[in-house]
């Protein structure tokens, strides 16, 4: 019996957040395509709004989850995703993306520069090529290979006025702190006010009920040269099961990378969580497992 149908019958899985089985929800109500979710970045509407265009012409999930987020990459206002984004210390915007079918394909891309679409890069590298994440120069390179423009690099008016208040300070310690607590740590976000980052993530189901998700951010403002977090990284920032469900993270990526976000609230969900539980099973774990106290 194929796992799907077997989930059907006990009535397991969900839809949430990540978004869960496709065939039952926790109540055991029949869930239907399609439909999408996106993380908290306050363009999400606007994002799923392009999302449901493609889902409504009956579009895949996997066109729908990559013009989705492309909304947020080509916002030049927001501080999080795309070019217009706060840069890194050096004053480099540097991009990360990742993606995933119904069918395991995945594809990523991380500190990708002067390149407009990362997730659609990302769709590339695992369309095009026998890999499934390109980084750097390569990134960019491929990205030009493949017919993306290689942009100016400016910082967006709003991301300059960030640079520059913080270059007045520079608090940002790359070197890692080692704590009472014991282990290596960034500073504290809160306390550093470097919880300026987002991301989008966005996970969709069309109409066949086939999943995908898109995940796509500039990641943490400010950030050392050379830091990649969570959205990259299939099974941190994002992943999808289409016999169980799909999930994507946004917020600090050191502390999803660390429990494999994404891929454990999909995992909890396989074991007959809802979304909803699954997701705070993996936030509790998160802060079990997090070598202080955030
Ligand atoms: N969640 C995005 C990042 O930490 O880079």
């Amino acid at each position: 019996m194929q796992r799907r149908e077997l989930i059907k019958l006990l009535g397991l899985g969900t839809i949430a957040a990540g978004i869960g089985n496709k065939a039952f929800s926790a109540t055991n109500k029949k869930v239907k395509g399609p439909l999408v979710l996106s993380t908290w970045y306050n363009q999400s509407v606007t994002a799923n709004l392009a999302a449901w265009k493609i889902l409504e012409a009956k579009g895949t999930a996997l066109d729908a989850v990559e013009a989705g987020v492309q909304v947020s990459e080509n916002d030049w206002g927001n501080c999080c995703v795309g070019l217009g984004a706060n840069p890194d210390r050096e004053g480099h915007v540097t991009l990360d993306a990742s993606i995933m079918n119904h069918r395991y394909e995945i594809g990523a891309v991380a500190a990708l520069e002067r390149i407009k679409s990362p997730i659609h890069t990302a769709r590339l590298v695992m369309e095009k090529t026998p890999h499934v994440m390109l980084v750097g120069l390569g990134a960019q390179e491929f990205a030009v290979s493949q017919g993306a423009a290689l942009e100016k690099e400016v910082l967006s008016d709003h991301a300059q006025k960030s640079y520059d208040e913080w270059l007045k300070k520079s608090e940002y310690q790359p070197i890692m702190n080692i704590e009472k607590q014991g282990g290596p740590h960034m500073p504290d976000p809160m306390e550093s006010g470097e919880f300026n980052h987002d991301t989008i993530g966005m996970i969709a189901m069309d109409a066949e009920g086939n999943l995908s998700g898109a995940c796509t951010t500039s990641g943490m403002g400010f950030k050392m040269r050379g830091r990649l977090g969570d959205s990259p990284i299939i099974g941190a920032g994002l992943y999808v099961d289409n016999e169980v469900g799909a999930a994507t993270a946004t917020g600090h990526g050191e502390e999803v990378i660390r429990i494999c976000g994404s891929f454990l609230v999909v995992e909890l969900m396989r074991q007959g969580h809802s979304p909803e539980q699954a997701c705070k099973k993996a936030v509790e774990r998160s802060k079990a497992k997090t070598p202080r106290d955030r």
